[in-house]
């Protein structure tokens, strides 16, 4: 069990920098006070407040991104010691109770392009939720009455599904996904079963298999099963990759009867 007295009075960190899009990367070494309560996106603003370097060197503060501070946006997300997750969410006496003393690695996320320092550009999942039409449709500019009913048992399914924050920890984790291939990742397979579910989204079920059934689409998956390991909302993500495999497979079926 990790006691408060565990924490550390100052950590080590590493920070793999960049200074724009297209240069070289490298590493600035940081030394921080840290307290129980410290997380990486706290030690990052502290940094940014004193940014002086281990060697004593002062540097221009790290560039990194951060909102909702509670593991809700996802614009934090990070590889630190070796793991993507969520900067805002990740205690520093835990991560130092795995390696006492060792210096902390952050590092931006591989599978986007980098900004600058920790801050990466996700376009590419926000464009591919477009591809996929991830929004209920609700035309016109008067009260359209209630919505259709959702019963309790397919929103025991539907919910976990919503949770997702588009934080990129399953693209990143994912050995199909790569920054030069079309492939749309576990993330666009769970929402479209989402929106697929919904009464009032399935009217664009069949423009979603569309684009899920293209290139980079669901046959692409190669089942490495790494996403579900990482999503930090617990998404049941192998079940839905699953789930769009065979609708996949039905709406082909369909499609080749012309219906
Ligand atoms: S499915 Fe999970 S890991 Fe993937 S983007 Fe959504 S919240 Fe992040
Ligand atoms: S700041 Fe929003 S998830 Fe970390």
């Amino acid at each position: 069990m990790i006691t408060p007295a565990d924490t550390p009075k100052t950590v080590k960190l590493n920070i793999l920098r960049q200074d724009t899009p297209d240069s070289q990367p490298y590493w600035q070494n940081f030394e921080v006070p840290c307290s129980e309560s410290s997380n990486v996106t706290s030690l990052l603003r502290s940094i940014s407040a004193n940014p002086v370097t281990a060697q004593g060197t002062k540097v221009a503060p790290p560039a990194y991104e951060a909102s909702c501070l509670e593991e809700v946006c996802g614009s934090c997300t990070m590889v630190i010691n070796g793991r993507v997750r969520q900067a805002c969410s990740t205690l520093i006496r835990k991560i130092q109770a795995q390696n006492p003393g060792e210096p902390i690695t952050i590092e931006p996320m591989t599978k986007f392009p980098v900004i600058r320092d920790l801050v990466v550009d996700r376009s590419r999942m926000f464009e591919n939720l477009k591809r996929i039409k991830a929004w209920i449709p609700i035309d016109g500019t008067f009260n359209l009455g209630p919505g259709p009913k959702i019963t309790p048992e397919e929103q025991e399914i539907m919910y976990p599904l919503s949770r997702c924050m588009t934080c990129g920890s399953c693209l990143e984790a994912c050995p199909q996904f790569t920054r030069d291939n079309a492939f749309v990742g576990a993330q666009i397979f769970s929402i479209a079963r989402y929106y697929n579910m919904h009464p009032n989204g399935q009217k664009d079920k069949d423009a979603r298999m569309e684009v899920l059934m293209g290139d980079g689409g669901i046959t692409d998956c190669g089942n490495a099963q790494n996403c579900v390991k990482v999503c930090p909302k617990d998404i049941p993500l192998t079940e839905s990759i699953g789930v769009i495999g065979r609708a996949a497979t039905v709406y082909s079926i369909k499609k080749f009867f012309g219906k």
